[in-house]
């Protein structure tokens, strides 16, 4: 099945948040921080507001009214303090974005500078162990006792992987238009992952009650994260349009987003593995180091897949946060499952490699009868098939059993695996169906990032109704729709799909509408480790000369439930795969440790894969039936093709050259030192 906003879109026709054409809009511009921790001592915006065409400063001088208990990161202008550099500190609003960029520049803010620090280590004073991680998860967990179970091993690792900042990159950057009307309800356009959570904190942050707010995203061009949760400009398009009494607009610019849309924490994880001498795990350590600001506390999860892994008899995970003077770091694609598998499936690896082992073999002969960590049953979990599957298609047989044999011409060439897994969470969520016309019409404030979810929920609601698609009308991206949680933790199509699912059942029964509700339905869900499962192979090439990286075959196997739709799934599979390459050899922010904030700020600095970095990438999937998920058996797949990608290259790297780097991106100047 097409897209079925592909002609909008390549036509250009699909509105995105800054396209809504609105009569008399104005254009806000932020005014971002210089120092990375102080106070503000004073604005003057006396320059700024004789400019042509400005409308209004917005500052702390008169902090505009918002919720007390608003997030600190969206309570714009409500203090002095700064918490880092390139925090909004004032904005403008003027009749032309031009007009609102250079008056921005005019407004002299000065400052009481503090010392900063920027700098993740795990000697930091700071370090505390926070009462749970992201996704609600314990911050540590204890199985056996490790040491015993270390030194019980015949083999031994003990290894330290560190990553850098991350930085979503969408497409289209993050904007916003807010209006008021006569009543004081707010719309807000806005790029954001959701539209009904987004009204929900735009509403909490503005001390509104959530019908004076509507939120409208019918297209959105990408977030991975970032457009999760609502983010400061949405928040300024507001304020900026009360006090214009004009509607607002803001875009931000590529460099604006790397200060204001959140960021993938840098990571250091120690891996401590032991195994006996067939090759068993006898203890997993993982200990994650991560760091969010001082305004919020954001615990990225990142040890938290060695509890779903493998079967041990010991295992410890631990968290340890520092909170530094940064912007907080949020999600980006498999918050916590990527950078922790990075590092779980490299230290597998290495493990292999000292025990003498084939590092599909190591895989299974430690898979798991049930979750390592709580001991609940798996609804379906098909590590090994992927596995098998995989070392088929890739020709694993033929690998060279050592690493740093294969040379062609200057290029060391060499294949590595890894692991894939994510959660296969949902959440309540509300749908209607009615028939009119002899069409069935669906509705649901489900989001549309370019995943295909306006495309899949069509195909799922013609399935439950027992129709041809072309006679259902899905309309999403509204939150004045049934009620439904945001596109993330990959649990869209499942969340979404089954109040769809059921709104169409009612509509059946009924004959005209129907409605659902899934609140009860999803708390009563069995107690299940439910998660979706890949193996990625790799293939690299690494010029002995200049350490350039190539990576001419990629391959992911995965086990994710039913899929929906071959073409849509494949392309979530391969742009998470693509992402992972980025990750393994390519991006990386680098925050500026003299005055912080981030060094890398546009796409000319922080790279991206582009199709010449990616000549074959291939995604395959098992056939999977998991009947104790949801009605349409779906495992969410946004993220799993990103989880293991960097360790299937970093592993490749190795075979490729017999040398680890531990420290991402594998960059050539790693390579050659
Ligand atoms: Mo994704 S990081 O769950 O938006």
């Amino acid at each position: 099945m097409n897209r079925i906003e592909g002609r909008v879109k390549v036509t250009g026709l699909a509105t995105y948040a800054a396209e809504y054409p609105v009569e008399d809009v104005a254009y806000a511009y932020p005014v971002q921080a210089t120092i990375a921790r102080g106070r503000i001592d004073g604005i003057d915006a006396a320059e700024a507001l004789a400019m042509p065409g400005v409308l209004a400063v917005l500052s702390s001088d008169e902090p505009p009214e918002l919720a007390a208990d608003a997030d600190p990161e969206l309570a714009l202008f409500q203090g002095r303090e700064i918490a880092y550099r390139g925090q909004i500190v004032a904005a403008v609003v003027a009749g032309t974005y031009d007009q609102a960029r250079a008056a921005a520049d005019a407004v002299r803010v000065t400052y009481l500078p503090q010392p900063h620090d920027v700098t993740l280590r795990t000697d930091h004073a700071g370090l505390y162990t926070p009462d749970q991680v992201n996704a609600g998860f314990p911050a540590d967990t204890a199985k056996g006792d490790v040491e015993a179970g270390l030194a019980a091993a015949e083999t031994t690792v003990d290894v330290t992987y560190t990553t850098p900042v991350l930085h979503n990159n969408p497409m289209e950057p993050h904007a916003a238009i807010a209006l008021w009307d006569d009543e004081g309800t707010l719309l807000v356009y806005n790029s954001a992952q959701g539209a009904a959570t987004d009204r929900t904190t735009i509403a909490k942050t503005l001390g509104l009650p959530e019908e004076r707010v509507r939120v409208v995203n019918r297209h959105v061009g990408g977030g991975f994260g970032s457009k999760g949760t609502t983010r400061p400009h949405a928040v300024l398009a507001a304020l900026a349009a009360r006090k214009a009494g004009r509607p607002v607009k803001i875009a931000l610019t590529r460099q604006q987003m790397f200060d204001l849309t959140g960021y993938r924490t840098p990571t250091i994880q120690r891996l401590r593995l032991g195994a006996d001498r067939s090759g068993r795990l006898t203890a997993i350590e993982h200990e994650a180091y991560v760091q969010s600001s001082t305004l919020v506390e954001f615990a990225e999860q990142a040890a938290v897949v060695a509890r779903t892994m493998y079967a041990t008899p010991s295992l410890r995970t631990a968290h340890r946060l520092a909170r530094l003077d940064v912007a907080t770091p949020s999600w980006m694609r498999a918050p916590g499952e990527c950078p922790g598998m990075y590092a779980l499936e490299s230290a597998m690896d290495e493990l292999a490699t000292a025990a003498g082992l084939d590092p599909v073999e190591l895989r299974v002969i430690n898979e798991p009868d049930t979750d390592p960590d709580g001991g609940l049953p798996f609804s379906s979990r098909n590590l090994v098939a992927c596995l098998r599957e995989g070392a088929r298609r890739f020709g694993w047989d033929r690998r060279d059993p050592a690493p740093g044999i294969r040379r062609a011409g200057d290029w060391l060439v060499g294949t590595g695996v890894a692991a894939s897994t994510y959660p296969a969470r949902r959440a309540p969520c509300q749908a209607s169906a009615v028939v009119r016309d002899g069409d069935f019409h669906v509705r649901v404030a489900a989001t549309d990032l370019g995943t295909g979810a306006r495309t899949a929920l069509t195909k799922i609601a013609a399935g439950a109704l027992g129709v041809a698609p072309d006679r259902v009308h899905v309309e999403i991206g509204d939150s004045d729709l049934p009620k439904a949680p945001v596109a993330g933790g990959s649990m869209g199509t499942a969340s979404w799909g089954s109040a769809v699912v059921r709104a169409c059942e009612a509509l059946r029964r009924d004959g005209q509408e129907g409605f659902a509700d899934t609140t009860d339905e999803v708390k009563s869900d069995a107690a299940l480790a439910r998660h979706a499962f890949g193996a990625q192979f790799a293939e690299v090439r690494v010029n002995a000369v200049t350490g350039e990286i190539r990576v001419p075959r990629l391959l992911g196997v995965f086990a994710c439930g039913h899929i929906v739709d071959a073409e849509l799934a494949r392309s979530q599979f391969i742009g998470g795969m693509t992402m992972g390459l980025g990750m393994a050899l390519l991006e990386e922010t680098l925050t500026d440790l003299e005055f912080g904030g981030f060094l890398h700020r546009d796409l000319a600095q922080y790279h991206v894969p582009a199709c010449a970095d990616v000549p074959d990438v291939e995604a395959v999937w098992i056939d999977e039936q998991d009947d104790r998920l949801n009605p349409m058996g779906v495992k969410g797949i946004g993220e799993i093709g990103i989880v293991g990608t960097a360790a299937a290259i970093g592993n490749a790297v190795h075979h490729a050259t017999g040398r680890r780097i531990r420290d991402l991106p594998i960059t050539p100047a790693k390579v050659l030192a």
